[in-house]
């Protein structure tokens, strides 16, 4: 409305024509670029909401109070709206998340293993960690020409750096794994051997086309890569270290399991899930992994990715787990993140090397750090970290509710099912 009577001002103000078409498209464009930035930012945006409420709501009276004041000018108010939005990024990006640690010797010289490390999260990760805390790592890709190049990138980067956490040689190594293939999972595993790892890093991801067929062992390809490989992975690399830190990387994608539920009739039938969407529950665990592709694999993949979390110190009592919700984060998962007008150079998503802050948290933090906040009867599980990099229960959120039967304690009973499924998917087909 304000817009509509600012182009009429405009208009009526002797800019004819060509000033009211000027306005127009100014009005158009900031309201795609602030739709577009609510979208991807949203996941930052509930947070900041829910950490700082009383906040939060006197910067939005603020904001509405400028926005209508007559102090300021069309264009004044164009430009403050848009400080609004930078400043929003500023505050979530960089000064609300929890301070990563500072680069010391107790890092330099872990082993860390992460798969799909040629590119986006895993990539990023692995630089950091190498570059800036010293860290080894083993680069876990399918492809050997992008394996060899993202290694090359990093050890080039190591050998100019002068950071005094790189104290000694470090390296990134490029090992191949295909995760669609529990051989190929086998073979990784056996040349891991003797290495020593502290922190496997299950990162390696892709968005499934629906309708994709069954794999050759008769499963579900998304779910047998992101979720049954990375089981297969962490079991038998928690027989060589059974203290291991366990980081899977999640998505805020997983809370649509609940979401639909809880939402009204008329909203759940406008999203393109079914009735029990990307939930993994008995009717999933006995039919569907069995299945081709459907709309909802990935948020199923990215569930099992909580799920399997919650159990890994249930069942190995000296690890620690932890899966990530990593928001949205300019990446190649999707092919409309590429390209000079991607969503990160708008400045909507999280660049990488912004992102990936969760994931250092998770791999940098120790067991108390990762405890802090907690209820202390968390103790035997694995937990959450979000977009700020502070922990979570998982499940622990609003909408996991009992009223819709999805509240906590059936989603950790589910887990242990999927727990006892993996392993006997596992032992039937990756010997
Ligand atoms: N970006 C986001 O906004 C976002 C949000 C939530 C969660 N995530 C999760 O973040 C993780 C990393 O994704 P990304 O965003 O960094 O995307 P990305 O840039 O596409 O990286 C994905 C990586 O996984 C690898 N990969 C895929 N299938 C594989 C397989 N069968 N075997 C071995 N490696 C395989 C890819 O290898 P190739 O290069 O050979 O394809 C690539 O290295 C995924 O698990 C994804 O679900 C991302």
């Amino acid at each position: 409305m304000r817009q509509a009577v600012d182009s009429k001002a405009d208009s009526s103000d002797g800019g004819g024509i060509p000033g009211f078409l000027l306005n127009l498209a100014a009005s158009v464009a900031t309201f795609i670029y602030t739709t577009g930035f609510l979208f991807f930012r949203i996941p930052e945006v509930i947070l900041l909401v829910a950490f700082y409420p009383l906040q939060s709501f006197s910067a939005f009276i603020g904001y509405v109070i400028m926005k209508q004041s007559s102090l300021l000018g069309r264009a004044s108010r164009r430009i403050f709206h848009f400080i609004s939005l930078f400043g929003i990024v500023y505050l979530v990006d960089h000064h609300i998340p929890k301070p990563l640690p500072a680069p010391d010797a107790s890092f330099a010289g872990k082993t860390v293993v992460i798969t799909g490390a040629n590119s986006g999260v895993g990539f990023e990760t692995a630089r950091q960690l190498a570059v800036d805390y010293g860290m080894n790592v083993v680069l876990g890709c399918r492809s050997k020409a992008k394996c060899d190049a993202a290694a090359k990138i990093i050890n080039d980067e190591v050998a100019s750096s002068k950071s005094p956490a790189i104290s000694m040689k470090m390296r990134a190594t490029p090992l191949i794994v295909d995760l669609a293939e529990f051989a190929s999972v086998n073979s990784f595993v056996s040349q891991l051997q003797g290495m020593g790892i502290d922190i496997l890093f299950n990162n390696a991801g892709f968005v499934p086309e629906p309708n994709m067929p069954v794999n050759q062992y008769g499963l579900d390809p998304s779910f047998t890569s992101m979720h049954l490989s990375h089981f297969l992975l962490t079991e038998e690399l928690l027989k060589q270290n059974p203290s291991m830190r366990v980081v899977n990387t999640s998505s805020g994608t997983h809370h649509l399991c609940a979401i639909p539920f809880v939402a009204p009739d008329f909203i759940r039938r406008t999203l393109p899930l079914e009735q029990n969407p990307g939930c993994i529950d008995e009717d999933f665990l006995q039919t569907k992994i069995k299945t081709e592709t459907d709309s909802a694999a990935y948020i199923q993949a990215k569930l099992a990715n909580v799920m399997h979390v919650v159990e890994i110190p249930r069942h190995h009592p000296q690890s620690t787990s932890v899966a990530i919700d990593l928001g949205w984060v300019g990446t190649h998962i999707q092919p409309f993140m590429d390209g000079t007008l991607s969503p990160t150079n708008l400045g909507w998503m999280r660049s990488a090397s912004v992102g990936v802050l969760p994931v250092l948290h998770a791999i940098l933090s120790s067991d108390e750090e990762l405890m802090e906040g907690l209820d202390r009867q968390w103790t035997d599980g694995g937990i959450l970290m979000n977009v700020f990099g502070r922990s979570e229960e998982p499940f622990s959120q609003p909408w996991w509710s009992e009223r819709v039967n999805l509240g906590k304690s059936r989603m950790l009973d589910l887990s242990l099912e999927l727990w006892n499924a993996s392993k006997t998917l596992i032992q039937k087909y990756s010997n």
